[in-house]
């Protein structure tokens, strides 16, 4: 039987779709008919059009599935953009539950977002730590927390459903590609004019796809699990950026109070100019820097064995495979 992967096309999906493909495993993918294939090319997948916010199209791909990932989501730090926020990641998620409960689906893995765990200044955030809903959220955040909710209300129901969530996810297949992606290509290009001190917790690609195989293998039903491989400073990120593409930083080093001002001016100009392009450079992102919030992984290290690797190994992945498909050119 396949197993059903959500967003392929993504980030992660992209990588998570080559990991079963080299466990042996026959792979279904359902994708939006605009979505590019790119991701898909050259590879033994099963793609099924359609889309989440569509009941049927979602309920034909998992027909037939024991096991489904659903990494698919609308990822954004946009204030805006709601309406398109809400329906495809909570009553997408809503509807790909429903319709693995229809089908007898053995286990669903949904993937979460660090930015919907709970956040204390004082210590770093674990599994229990709820988001305050009295807090400046931004709409994805807001739908990945709800999302949690349409988990537990299908567990409820008697669904298999455990989360794996993700921090900001950093290495290869990127072929959108993401926020993380676009600075390093900026930085390799040497068109990065500037950047804002903070931090956050950083993923390699290949550990959060082995922390949804953990989960899918171990995790408990009507759980989360944290996974990270690292907190890092951007300025640590930039120093990795420098030894792995050769090029220096930018000197530019922006006072991050001056750019939550800066940010909140260009979201007003960007948001009239092109509403529908996703936003470089958003308040949002210069708070969730600011925050330097932390990730406790004790729950991920001591039930399902996990193991993170290293942030610097998966920019030098990230970069290497920007070069092997022309995205980049070599200097
Ligand atoms: N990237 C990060 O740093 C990060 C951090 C924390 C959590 N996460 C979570 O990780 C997961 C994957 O993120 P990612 O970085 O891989 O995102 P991504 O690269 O933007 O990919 C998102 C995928 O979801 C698909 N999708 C969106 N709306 C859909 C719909 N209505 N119906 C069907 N497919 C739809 C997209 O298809 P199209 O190509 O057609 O748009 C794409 O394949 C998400 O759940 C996200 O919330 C990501």
């Amino acid at each position: 039987m396949p197993v059903l992967v959500t967003g392929g096309s993504g980030h992660l999906g992209a990588n998570l779709v080559r990991l079963l493909l080299d466990e042996g495993r026959a792979v279904r993918a359902l994708e939006r008919r605009e979505s590019g294939r790119e991701a898909f090319a050259a590879l033994d997948v099963e793609v099924v059009s359609g889309d989440l916010r569509d009941y049927a199209s979602t309920l034909a791909a998992v027909r037939g599935c024991e096991r489904v990932y659903h990494c698919a989501a609308r990822v954004s730090s946009a204030d805006s953009r709601h309406r398109e926020i809400y329906e495809c990641n909570v009553l997408g998620t809503r509807h790909l539950l429903r319709a693995a409960l229809e089908t007898g689906v053995q286990r669903v893995v949904v993937t979460g977002s660090f930015s919907a765990v709970g956040h204390d200044p004082a210590r770093p955030s674990d599994e229990t730590m709820p988001v305050d809903p009295f807090e400046r959220l931004l709409p994805y955040q807001r739908s990945k927390v709800a999302v949690e909710h349409e988990c537990l209300k299908a567990v409820v129901e008697g669904l298999d459903v455990v989360v794996a969530t993700s921090c900001a996810i950093i290495g290869p297949n990127d072929f959108k590609p993401s926020r993380m992606g676009r600075v390093l290509l900026d930085f390799a290009r040497g068109r990065l004019r500037a950047y804002i001190p903070g931090g956050f917790e950083f993923v390699a690609a290949r550990d959060i796809v082995e922390g949804h195989r953990l989960v899918m293998d171990k995790g408990r039903t009507g759980h989360k699990y944290i996974f990270s491989t690292a907190f890092h400073t951007v300025d640590d990120l930039m120093g990795m950026y420098e030894r792995i593409t050769g090029r220096p930083r930018p000197r530019l080093r922006l006072p991050p109070a001056a750019m939550a001002v800066v940010a909140w001016a260009v979201d007003v100009v960007a948001r009239r100019v092109a509403p529908d392009a996703e936003p470089r450079f958003t308040p949002g992102a210069v708070r969730l820097l600011r925050m330097q919030r932390r990730a406790d992984l004790t729950k991920a290290r001591t039930e399902l064995g996990y193991r993170p690797t290293s942030v610097e190994a998966a920019v030098g992945e990230a970069y290497e495979d920007f070069l092997r498909r022309g995205v980049l050119a070599r200097r």
